[in-house]
């Protein structure tokens, strides 16, 4: 087991990752208030178990599995039963589940009487690589994606690969859309990734690995900036495109965020912002990940629609333009803005040779 701390102006976060963190830390964090235990669904039937060796029925409250359920009325539901249930300010929030769990939960925490503890337990990798990390929670709202949400850092996180076991390769995919875009901005995880074939990526041995460097990545862009006004935006390449991906198809987030990071990346090297022998590198990466186990072949063809979709994300400007946070060369990006026609033209050029 290692530690990790994440010092943020709101909180010192304890990171705990690896076999056995969960069973180390939560007898001592359920000690001493009352608790509230939002569980994935699907989890909670993997890890019968496990959860309800330390929750209690009262305690647990099960969220249907899925990303529509990141929504405004579920958070409803959620606090109405924490209310009902009598926490208080000094009660503690356990968000147990991948990041639809975890950013739903965080809100609820930072929203009920004004701010209560929140404790992370990522069980999808996804989540223990990025999304239980650095405090953004939200919630879906009109078809938008986290367009309600607020930054709130969990005291703890737990990170425990017994989790990973249960996780269909799939989801193992997911993991591993934000897995590579760390591969865009840290040469280490570049490196470990760069020539791995598809087979070879998706190995859960191999993928474990990568949880601590992650992590850690993570830890140091949100510790230096906590409120995404500067280096925290790197954490956001692939992610403009992928978000519209995201509403523009069934795809899961992180196998958006793939394709974001395909798209994005070929515009980067035309537009003459990426280095093109390392962009190509990169592609290389992005490519073999998204040829692990495909859902269903991307439909490029209707990249203009999809590009209208990018129109709505968060991180544009009130200027209307388009703000992207592009590759630049090994370890390297650079935030980016173009006008909405300029991407979608552009958009459309890299794609060109994919359809
Ligand atoms: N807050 C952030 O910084 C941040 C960063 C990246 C992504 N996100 C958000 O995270 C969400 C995606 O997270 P996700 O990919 O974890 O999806 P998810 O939470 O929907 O989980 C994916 C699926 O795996 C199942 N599952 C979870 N753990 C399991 C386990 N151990 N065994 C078996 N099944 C399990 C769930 O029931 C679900 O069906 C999106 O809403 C995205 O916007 C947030």
């Amino acid at each position: 087991m290692q530690t990790v701390t994440l010092n943020t102006p709101s909180m010192q976060g304890v990171i705990t990752v690896g076999q056995g963190s969960v069973n180390a830390r939560l007898p001592k964090l359920l000690q001493g208030q009352k608790n509230f235990a939002l569980v994935d669904e699907n989890v909670l039937e993997n890890h019968a178990d496990l959860l309800t060796a330390y929750f209690s029925g009262e305690e647990l409250f099960v969220l249907p599995s899925g990303e529509k359920n990141k929504s405004f009325s579920k958070l409803g539901k959620i606090l109405n039963a924490m209310s009902e249930r009598g926490l208080h300010r000094s009660s503690r929030l356990f968000a147990i589940g991948g990041g639809v769990v975890g950013d739903i939960g965080g809100l609820a925490a930072a929203l009920y009487m004004r701010g209560i503890s929140c404790v992370q337990i990522p069980t999808t990798l996804l989540a223990q690589v990025d999304s239980s990390v650095g405090g953004k929670t939200a919630v879906n709202m009109r078809g938008m994606k986290n367009i309600v949400g607020a930054f709130y850092q969990p005291c703890e996180v737990l990170v425990d690969p017994l989790f990973l076991r249960t996780l269909p390769e799939r989801e193992m995919k997911c993991g591993l859309g934000e897995i590579v875009k760390y591969a865009a901005l840290n040469e280490k995880i570049f490196h470990t990734l760069y020539g791995k074939a598809a087979r070879e990526m998706i190995d859960p041995d191999f993928l474990n690995t990568l949880v601590l460097p992650c992590i850690q990545h993570k830890a140091r862009v949100v510790a230096a900036d906590e409120r995404e006004n500067g280096e925290r935006k790197s954490l956001n390449v692939g992610h403009t495109t992928g978000h519209a991906v995201e509403l523009s198809s069934k795809l899961s987030h992180g196998e958006s965020v793939l394709y974001g990071m395909l798209m994005e990346t070929k515009l980067a090297i035309a537009e003459g912002v990426c280095e093109k022998t390392y962009g190509e590198k990169l592609l290389s990466i992005v490519e073999n990940a998204l040829a692990v186990q495909p859902l269903q072949p991307f439909d490029y063809s209707r990249i203009g629609a999809l590009a209208g979709k990018a129109k709505s994300d968060k991180k544009n400007g009130d200027d209307g333009n388009i703000v992207l946070s592009l590759p630049v060369t090994l370890g390297k990006w650079t935030a980016y803005s173009m006008p909405f026609a300029e991407y979608k033209h552009a958009l459309t050029q890299a794609v060109k040779n994919l359809l």
